[in-house]
């Protein structure tokens, strides 16, 4: 029997969730809400808004979908996969109590403490002075992070004690975040290479994915703001096997099994963002998702069935012991529009997009595009993201980076350093 699947979200990360499961045998039917004019081309996209859960919903029970699969982590901390279950209908992305592990960051500490998991030290404020007098006494760098769902926004890595008080200030008093602000982590600031593990987890089940890693800056050489993500690039050289499985033992499997003790069953990705320190691997962040742009780099990658895996793992089967991937790498290469992060340009008409895909082992995810008069426009912040798979990161960079030139757009942005380090090592 062919599965009916239905994709929320309309990014990047969804287009590459879109493009790998409409590789699979086992799709009878593939829709995406809301999709985007890239994931139109590979599913039928439906104007339902990923907060619209009612409206979700009736789209599931109207076209007899059997999988959704979330994209962003919103919708799930809101209960979409409670919504679905209850009626009966299978979803990849955990429920509410479980999707907590990325809604509260507080709550993720608590999980880590019982579970003895390594992590940054954090104190916990819903007061403006006890916290101004904590950091008093600790002082700079210091990590500030909003509990709640921030839109990526949410945590200041202070390197300064003025910095620290201005990000408590923002969030306890003058309520910069809303309730998402209202309980502030203090964290102690850890130095180290970043990777983000993803991990397919059906119950007991952990079926861990290739390591991946972001950029979060704006500028080269980890220069600028912070964004959502300006590039990345999978596997990581500093996550060997012997790492992975290290941080599969002592961080993925207690962390699953202490919620599990809690009554609380988690389906769907798990994804640990981790610094590896000089005292080993720390928990920065658990995400109840998959990783934009990790996404866009892993499923080019991947040569298992992607709906079988999300399927098996939505509905409770068993789960391979390991996926199997093409050789090589893959990087990607986030194109962003003029002001980002601040700002967004909308309406600008990109150029290129066809040849830039049509290049080998190159595919071009959209994310902030729309369609306008027949043109492909901006549409948001990061516009496109360039993936390519190489033999190794020097090919896949120089891949990646020819599709780049070859697209346009007024005011179009783009990291130039995506992967380098990665290269120079080998
Ligand atoms: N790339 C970071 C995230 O998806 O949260």
């Amino acid at each position: 029997m062919g599965l009916r699947v239905l994709v929320v979200g309309g990014g990047g990360r969804e287009h590459a969730l879109v493009s790998g499961i409409a590789g699979s045998p086992r799709l009878e039917a593939l829709f995406c809400a809301p999709g985007n004019p890239g994931i139109a081309a590979e599913a039928e996209p439906v104007r339902v808004s990923p907060e619209d859960l009612e409206g979700l919903a009736a789209l599931v029970e109207r076209e007899d979908v059997d999988l959704t699969v979330v994209g962003p982590e919103a919708p799930l901390v809101s209960g979409l996969a409670d919504l679905l279950a209850a009626r009966g209908r299978a979803v990849f992305g955990p429920a509410q109590a479980a999707a907590r592990l990325e809604g509260s960051k507080a709550f993720a500490k608590e999980i880590m403490e019982a579970a003895g998991v390594p992590t940054g030290r954090a104190a916990v404020f819903t007061m403006l002075n006890p916290a101004l007098a904590f950091l008093e006494e600790h002082g700079a760098p210091v990590v500030i992070k909003a509990d709640g769902l921030a839109a990526g926004k949410g945590v200041v890595v202070a390197t300064t004690r003025q910095e620290a008080e201005d990000a408590l200030r923002a969030c306890l008093s003058e309520r910069a975040f809303g309730d998402a602000g209202k309980t502030v982590l203090v964290e102690e600031y850890l130095e180290g290479e970043e990777a983000s593990l993803l991990a397919l987890v059906s119950d007991g089940r952990v079926l861990p994915l290739a390591p991946a890693q972001d950029y979060k800056r704006a500028l080269d050489g980890d220069q600028g703001p912070n964004t959502g993500g300006m590039g990345s690039y999978s596997p990581v050289p500093g996550v060997d096997a012997q790492m992975y499985d290290h941080i599969v033992h002592t961080i993925i499997r207690p962390t699953v099994a202490e919620l599990a003790d809690r009554g609380i069953s988690y389906r769907g990705v798990l994804y640990t963002g981790v610094i590896l320190t000089a005292d080993g691997p720390r928990v920065l962040e658990f995400n109840c998702r998959f990783g934009d742009p990790e996404t866009q780099v892993l499923i080019p990658r991947l040569k298992s069935d992607l709906l079988d895996l999300l399927w098996a793992t939505a509905t409770g089967a068993d789960l391979p012991e390991t996926a199997e991937w093409h050789p090589g790498v893959c990087v990607g290469v986030v194109i962003a529009s003029r002001g980002y992060p601040a700002s967004s340009s909308k309406g600008d008409a990109i150029e290129g997009v066809e040849a830039a895909a049509g290049l080998p082992d190159v595919k071009v995810y959209q994310a902030g595009t729309a369609c306008k008069e027949g043109r492909l426009v901006t549409a948001g912040g990061r516009v496109l993201v360039v993936a390519a798979r190489g033999k190794d990161f020097a090919t896949a960079r120089e891949r990646a980076y020819e599709g780049v030139g070859k697209i346009s757009f007024p005011g179009m942005q783009w990291r130039t350093d995506i992967a380098q380090r990665a290269a120079g090592r080998g």
